[in-house]
């Protein structure tokens, strides 16, 4: 059992790290693996809409390789679930975070992701986490991902890392938000329930 974690801040080792970190000390608690992923501090390109990554010999991965969009939709095959993490940059997940989750949700292929749990977690110094988290959410809503949920939306406030763990409230969602997918995955893991069958494509691009 593995969940990814993305942290889409620049700051390596920030405040969405903090929170981050958090989640996976208590993943861990509850047995279950998982592995921080940074977006970094270089410039990561947005998703250039060229469309190879929809050709059958280049499914699953993004012609630009020069991140590690690829590396994530990699390990995302085998991975049971993801939380995508992000700094509040005006109000909305930052700049390289929304590049690097648009490309990573684009060019994976349907199954890699489809009924796999997501959710996602905001840092914001003072507002506008609530917007931010619901930019991030969208991404599972498209892609056919249970989202797991904590016992607020998941944000956390600070500055710094050392005003994270002052926000007692922001922990406890952390850990909360943890312990609830940790749960539904053990739930899956452990159900012979098998995936229900998909439809065939339907796209209907409102042309008329
Ligand atoms: C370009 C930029 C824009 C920001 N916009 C906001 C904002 O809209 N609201 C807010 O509360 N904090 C804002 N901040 C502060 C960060 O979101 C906040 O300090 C966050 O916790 C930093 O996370 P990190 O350490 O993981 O980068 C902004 C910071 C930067 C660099």
């Amino acid at each position: 059992m593995k969940v990814l974690l993305i942290n889409g801040s620049p700051n390596a080792n920030g405040c969405t790290f903090t929170g981050l970190s958090i989640i996976k000390e208590q993943l861990e608690k509850n047995s279950v693996d998982s592995e921080i992923f940074q977006v970094g501090k270089k410039p990561v390109s947005g998703c250039t809409a060229c469309r190879v990554c929809k050709q059958p010999d280049k499914a699953g991965r993004c012609v630009i390789d020069n991140d590690s969009v690829n590396i994530v939709a990699e390990a995302l095959k085998k991975a049971d679930g993801i939380i995508l993490g992000s700094a509040v940059h005006f109000a909305s997940a930052s700049g390289a975070a929304t590049s690097f989750f648009d490309r990573l949700f684009y060019c994976t292929e349907r199954e890699t992701k489809r009924l796999k749990f997501g959710a996602c977690i905001v840092s914001c110094r003072r507002g506008g986490n609530s917007s931010a988290f619901d930019q991030l959410n969208k991404y599972f809503t498209i892609s056919q991902m249970p989202v797991v949920s904590s016992c607020y939306w998941n944000g956390i406030h600070g500055y710094t890392p050392e005003d994270v763990y002052a926000d007692e409230e922001g922990v406890r969602i952390m850990r909360t938000l943890a312990n609830n997918m940790a749960y539904l995955i053990k739930c899956k893991h452990r159900s012979n329930v098998a995936l229900p069958e998909e439809e065939p494509l339907a796209m209907t691009n409102f042309i008329r």
